[in-house]
């Protein structure tokens, strides 16, 4: 059934027009709204926080952080001081310099963002990790990119393989009781740190985040991030997320993703606004009186969190007072028009829906509160950025034909590169400057962009983006294991699950605690949102003759879809 579209609500928005903006705007005007325009002094961290201190927001709320223990506030002044401190802790204990690879591998807490700041005021490159990350996880990206600093918790330090990591030069941990002898104490140091620091200036092209990110193929790559992707961060929080001086907003996103960096740290405080940030699990009771408490005015969320608080029902949702809110948004995977509706049923608001990927950096195709939403679709480009669909040659399609979402080489947050891997980077473009996503979609005559699914076998799990090929290479990596084919079952709620088919060796039975076994194996080697939801034994595989997984025909046999062609496959 096709759904009305939702009418533009009328008020101030920061984008007023967009056909008008979308016309004339170029990037170099948004970068008249940083100090490094007049100064040639250039580092996002100083952008976000330390510009702001010295300003009438001096004492305006940065930060609202809340978890079951915690519940703090923090001013722009105290964020730049205890980001400084933060900053003089890892340079004087871990002596991190410009360039160095710093990653953060800990739950949300106000000290993971005082670190985060601190590590972009020397230059460092910061990676942040996923805390459910288990030790083949941590290895894999630790190894790629060289850290030679990682910032942890005791909770989680054991799952860094150390000894397998000769790069790894200090670990440093927030948290009691730290063995001195082994690593560095954060919290003891942060005492007697210096609130002063010489920030380190650096280029626009000089690193910012390294976030690796899963594909189809091969392990997980280290897409890298620039100090010139502030100028989009902070440009697209004015347009999209439409944030003004009063608002307060609320990202719910962890900072291992993209979105919870982009959008939960750079986004809204280079706009200079009230963030909140929240620690501990997804409870809707919990989700709701953040709302309710802190006033929350522009919330960033994504479908399957949206998916379980309408699963919660209506009666809680009514329960709280959350009319507070004048902007709700969403990312991360398709926004279910049922979704919509129930968002402007409960909430009294339009969810806008807006699309991007690790690799493009920050928001792309939007829908904006100045604009008409056809619930469904992802929106249209956000001015100084060109969208297409294009085929296999990398020609544009006229609207209604499927093919591949293409974007014109040349946005400021645009990836950098692929760390070690020219190659894969490379991959990404095709002739015409187009760089190609790897999302089917097609335009319509408005030239709204709708979402139909991934090119390749990528699989989108609660908004996790999750490669098969690395399930599949923990999943052999089991005894009884011989073969394994994974793919992303479509699922109501969580998008896809993981349904994993597995061959077993000579001698193994089939068994119900042997899928349990095989379940908790990639839950503890990998990951738990990477961990089979589904386990299918099978005699043997759908295989190319090279010997190839042939992942499409499995995904046909599940969701009893023909087959297609079948001339590559073994016997
Ligand atoms: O398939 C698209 C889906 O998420 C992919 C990007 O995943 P990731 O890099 O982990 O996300 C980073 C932050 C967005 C895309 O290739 N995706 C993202 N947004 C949407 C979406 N699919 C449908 N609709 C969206 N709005």
């Amino acid at each position: 059934m096709k759904l009305e579209a939702l009418p533009v609500v009328k008020g101030d928005h920061n984008l007023s027009s967009y056909e008008d903006v979308y016309t004339s705007f170029n990037w170099e005007e948004a970068e008249k709204n940083f100090t490094w325009y007049e100064t040639g002094k250039l580092n996002a961290a100083y952008e976000a926080i330390d510009r702001h201190a010295e300003t009438f927001r001096k004492n305006k709320i940065a930060l609202y952080y809340r978890d079951s223990k915690r519940q703090e506030k923090y001013t722009y002044k105290e964020m730049k001081e205890l980001s400084n401190k933060a900053a003089n802790v890892i340079k004087n204990t871990a002596n991190v310099e410009k360039g160095d690879r710093l990653f953060v591998f800990m739950p949300r807490t106000p000290e993971l963002y005082f670190i985060v700041l601190g590590a972009v005021k020397l230059g460092a490159i910061v990676g942040p990790l996923f805390e459910a990350f288990m030790e083949g996880a941590v290895k894999d990206r630790l190894e790629d990119s060289e850290a030679r600093v990682i910032v942890t918790t005791p909770e989680l330090v054991n799952r860094i393989p150390v000894d397998e990591l000769p790069h790894l030069e200090h670990i440093i941990i927030v948290g009691e009781d730290v063995d001195t002898e082994k690593h560095i104490d954060f919290l003891s140091e942060m005492e007697t740190a210096s609130k002063e620091l010489d920030i380190v200036w650096v280029e626009k092209t000089d690193g910012l985040l390294l976030h690796y990110t899963s594909g189809s193929t091969g392990k997980p790559k280290g897409v890298l991030h620039i100090h010139q992707a502030m100028i989009q961060h902070y440009q697209t929080a004015k347009w999209v997320l439409d944030i003004k001086e009063d608002d307060v907003y609320w990202c719910t996103a962890d900072p291992g993703w993209v979105t919870g960096t982009v959008y939960g740290i750079f986004g809204p405080w280079l706009t200079g606004s009230t963030n909140v940030i929240v620690g501990g699990r997804f409870s809707p009771e919990s989700w709701y009186q953040t709302i309710e408490d802190y006033g929350v005015t522009v919330w960033y969320s994504a479908p399957t969190a949206f998916r379980m608080l309408m699963g919660a029902g209506d009666d809680l949702v009514n329960q709280y007072d959350l009319s507070s809110l004048r902007h709700v948004l969403s990312v991360g995977e398709p926004l279910n028009p049922e979704v919509v509706r129930w968002g402007a049923k409960v909430f009294n608001k339009r969810i806008h829906d807006t699309w991007w990927m690790t690799e493009t950096g920050a928001q792309l195709i939007c829908n904006y509160p100045s604009m008409e939403i056809k619930p469904g679709s992802m929106g249209k480009p956000i001015p100084g950025v060109q969208a297409a669909i294009v085929d296999e040659k990398g020609q544009e399609l006229p609207p209604y034909r499927m093919g591949n979402l293409a974007i014109k080489k040349g946005w400021p947050s645009m990836m950098h590169t692929i760390w070690n891997n020219q190659e894969k980077y490379d991959s990404y473009f095709m002739p015409g400057e187009w760089y190609v996503s790897g999302d089917s979609a097609y335009m319509d005559e408005d030239g709204y962009f709708w979402f139909q699914g991934r090119v390749d076998d990528v699989i989108m799990t609660s908004g996790e983006r999750v490669g098969p090929f690395e399930v599949e290479s923990k999943l052999i990596e089991h005894p009884a294991i011989a073969e394994a084919g994974v793919i992303g079952k479509p699922d109501p709620v969580r998008g896809e699950i993981i349904k994993a088919f597995v061959a077993l060796r000579e001698g193994y039975e089939a068994t119900d605690e042997l899928k349990e076994e095989i379940r908790l194996f990639v839950k503890e080697g990998l990951a738990a949102h990477a961990a089979p939801r589904e386990i299918e034994f099978r005699d043997k595989l759908p295989k190319t003759r090279s010997g190839k997984i042939m992942r499409r025909v499995l995904k046909a046999w599940e969701l009893d879809l023909p087959t297609g062609d079948l001339s590559t496959m073994e016997d």
